[in-house]
């Protein structure tokens, strides 16, 4: 075989075959296909697609060009959840407990943040103690014993993406469905996940900036997870605010806490309830998606969400008391700011992205892959989009251990728009099954 074959088979928008798909992941892998032809291909796949036996074999191809984890002493269905990104988006905190206070093993493999998304284990590490570095026996005794465990990445998990997703950085061909939806996918698959459910984020602080390209991406995604063997539920949900009001690693712990007793924000509460119904039901909770929602439900009120949560805390080394102390638990920020509303009005527009580099500004996240985070840091948003609000009145609360600039505040009362007018956006668009 040879990879310029490929590329004009590619370029005139003939299918390749499994077995072309397997030799070029494979060759490319091992450094025998240059990064140039690599390229010419990644462009052909950008303009001309890729149908889904295609999407199927480059899925494959891309997790085993590396170590695949083995779940499989774990018992019953594990479920994987993946966001397509997001600001503040405190979902696995809560859903990783919540789901598995209903029974279903949550086996978490999870990365740090880069830029203005934070990652869900800088978020744990801001819990004095807690820590990720679990040997990956203790990882799967850990999850028997109380169904959760988040355990930091390890092992060389598809190599292959790692290089094309470099690749198509500086190649211009990072937005292509077909190349987007297997590399998650692909990482998923390999890190064990019998069934995983995909949150897909649209707007400002998001990959995709329409339904309709979100709906694109979550239905290639659930197709090529149906077509390997792993049942896949997708939802298509708003980021074109912070998803609830915390936004940096303490803050969102403690809304993450608030959330597991049932007193969370109304939009985190809803999209975790959405999220941990389809994969508890995905996990063999109820015979219906609304039955695995009341499940949940009932656990945010009884109390066995937050006991589970703290389990997993103290099990992991972290203080456990954080659930019940919070604010004296966990390390306080030296400098706190009311970023206060200049006029009246009601809140029109939160721009994710942009609050969210505002919060990595404040030390909540990593310029560089070498910064050092500021757990205290971030921004409380004490109104969102709808809310009516008086000239004077504290929009956001800004929090760091240094101090806070007025260029930072700027950024922040530049990215809050205030009209006459204006609703509370869609939370979730749909849900693809
Ligand atoms: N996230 C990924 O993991 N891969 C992509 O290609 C795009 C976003
Ligand atoms: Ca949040």
């Amino acid at each position: 075989m040879r990879m310029i074959d490929l590329i004009e088979k590619k370029q005139h928008k003939e299918a390749l075959t499994e077995e072309e798909i397997k030799w070029m992941i494979e060759n490319y892998t091992s450094d025998t296909i240059p990064d140039y032809q690599m390229s010419a291909m990644a462009m052909a796949i950008y303009f001309n697609g890729m149908d889904q036996t295609e999407r199927s074999a480059m899925t494959m191809a891309m997790v085993e060009s590396g170590d695949q984890i083995d779940l499989s002493a774990i018992e019953g269905i594990k479920v994987d959840k993946h966001s397509t990104g997001g600001v503040g988006d405190t979902t696995t905190l809560v859903l990783a407990p919540l789901v598995a206070s209903v029974g279903v093993p949550v086996a978490k493999m999870s990365g740090r943040g880069l830029g203005h998304t934070g990652g869900t284990i800088d978020k744990l590490e801001a819990v004095p103690g807690f820590h990720v570095e679990l040997s990956q026996e203790e990882f799967i005794d850990l999850v028997n014993k109380n169904k959760v465990a988040v355990v930091g990445q390890s092992g060389n998990l598809t190599p292959a993406d790692k290089k094309i997703y470099a690749l198509r950085d500086v190649t211009g061909t990072v937005e292509s469905i077909p190349l987007i939806a297997s590399s998650i996918m692909s990482k998923k698959i390999a890190a064990g996940a019998d069934a995983i459910v995909l949150d897909v984020k649209i707007g400002a602080g998001a990959f995709m900036k329409n339904e309709e390209q979100a709906r694109e991406l979550a239905e290639t995604m659930v197709s090529i997870g149906q077509s390997v063997g792993r049942q896949t539920m997708a939802v298509i949900s708003d980021m074109s605010q912070p998803l609830g009001n915390a936004i940096g690693n303490s803050l969102e712990i403690k809304e993450a806490i608030d959330t597991l007793k049932g007193e969370g924000p109304k939009d985190l509460t809803e999209l975790c309830l959405v999220l941990g119904s389809q994969m508890a039901y995905l996990g063999g909770v109820g015979s219906t998606l609304e039955e695995a929602r009341e499940r949940l439900e009932e656990n945010l009120k009884n109390g066995k969400a937050l006991e589970t949560f703290k389990t997993f805390i103290a099990s992991q080394g972290g203080d456990a008391s954080v659930a019940d102390n919070p604010d004296e638990v966990m390390e306080q920020a030296k400098y706190e700011q009311d970023i206060k509303a200049q006029e009246s009005g009601v809140v029109s527009e939160i721009g994710a992205d942009q609050i969210g580099i505002a919060a990595m500004m404040l030390g909540a996240g990593r310029e560089t892959k070498d910064s050092v985070l500021d757990m205290t840091a971030g921004l409380y948003l004490h109104k969102k989009v709808g809310d009516k609000v008086e000239a004077g009145e504290t929009l956001v609360t800004a929090y760091s251990n240094k101090e806070i600039s007025e260029s930072i505040k700027e950024k922040v009362l530049n990215n809050i728009r205030i009209s006459e007018h204006a609703e509370e956006p869609t939370l979730i668009y749909t849900i693809i099954k």
